[in-house]
């Protein structure tokens, strides 16, 4: 009799200790579905539990980045950039006719949207962004370079305000996966391509963990083409010759 009770007490320990982690597991998985919350569309979902590098709110499964604001402007500007994304490499694949009009949506400081304004000299580049403070710094380099072929476009959140069926390529570089209301400016980006207009988004990889940017700032591949197609989008080809983005082509389904 006592030798059974000795067999059976460290079994039972060790099935108590699994209900108790089975029981704070539960208890955890429950918290953060109270946690979260679907907006009365049932396009994006607020988790309370999220990344510090997000904004808590969730699209398609994927957490929204802060946006980069203004005072770090510089970092846009930054010299080993040129190396790093090889913007020259980037325009030059976007295949552009000097008679386009390009849509750069989340242009900052300019940075894309002035080296493909010299691809269009007989069209122009409507350089969007909700930060008046970045238009302010695209009308100086404007004036102080003599640029007559870039317009600032100030959006807001959920509409990037372009003309409707206007543009031929609209461009996101390093920007979508800190659109707040994703889906409202896709459809805004949409209604202004015309019939024959594409959409161009580049996005570090998310598919590769040794790329040393935050995972908020980066997107796989899969991501981006089911958000696109939510909005009426088809996938074209990923040209992958950047060291570290994706550029991902995509049409309007007619
Ligand atoms: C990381 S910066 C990239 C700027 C530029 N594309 C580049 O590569 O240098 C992202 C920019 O997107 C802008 N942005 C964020 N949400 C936006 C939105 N809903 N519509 C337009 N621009 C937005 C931000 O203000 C910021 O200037």
């Amino acid at each position: 009799m006592g030798q059974k009770q000795n067999t059976s007490f460290p079994q039972l320990r060790v099935v108590l200790k699994l209900c108790l982690i089975f029981c704070c597991l539960m208890l955890i998985a429950c918290q953060v579905l109270a946690d979260s919350d679907v907006d009365s569309k049932g396009i994006y979902q607020t988790r309370t539990v999220h990344s510090p590098d997000g904004i808590g709110k969730f699209y398609m499964g994927r957490e929204i980045a802060k946006v980069m604001g203004h005072t770090e402007a510089l970092w846009l500007e930054r010299p080993s950039r040129e190396a790093e994304e090889q913007p020259i490499k980037l325009v030059n694949a976007l295949n552009l006719k000097p008679s386009d009009v390009v849509a750069d949506i989340g242009a900052g400081t300019g940075y894309l949207s002035f080296r493909i304004a010299q691809q269009v000299l007989l069209g122009k580049v409507l350089a969007v962004d909700i930060q008046p403070e970045m238009l302010d710094m695209i009308n100086f380099m404007k004036k102080e370079n003599g640029i007559t072929n870039v317009e600032p476009i100030l959006g807001t959140v959920t509409d990037p305000n372009l003309p409707l069926d206007s543009v031929d390529l609209a461009i996101m570089v390093d920007a979508y996966h800190e659109f707040s209301h994703p889906y409202e400016v896709m459809q805004g980006i949409v209604s202004s391509l015309k019939p024959s207009g594409r959409v161009v988004l580049v996005e570090y990889r998310g598919e590769n963990p040794f790329i040393p940017i935050k995972a908020l700032h980066k997107m796989t591949q899969k991501q981006v083409r089911k958000e696109m197609s939510a909005v009426g989008l088809q996938w074209i080809e990923t040209k992958s010759f950047l060291p570290s983005q994706h550029l991902m082509v995509f049409e309007k389904i007619n």
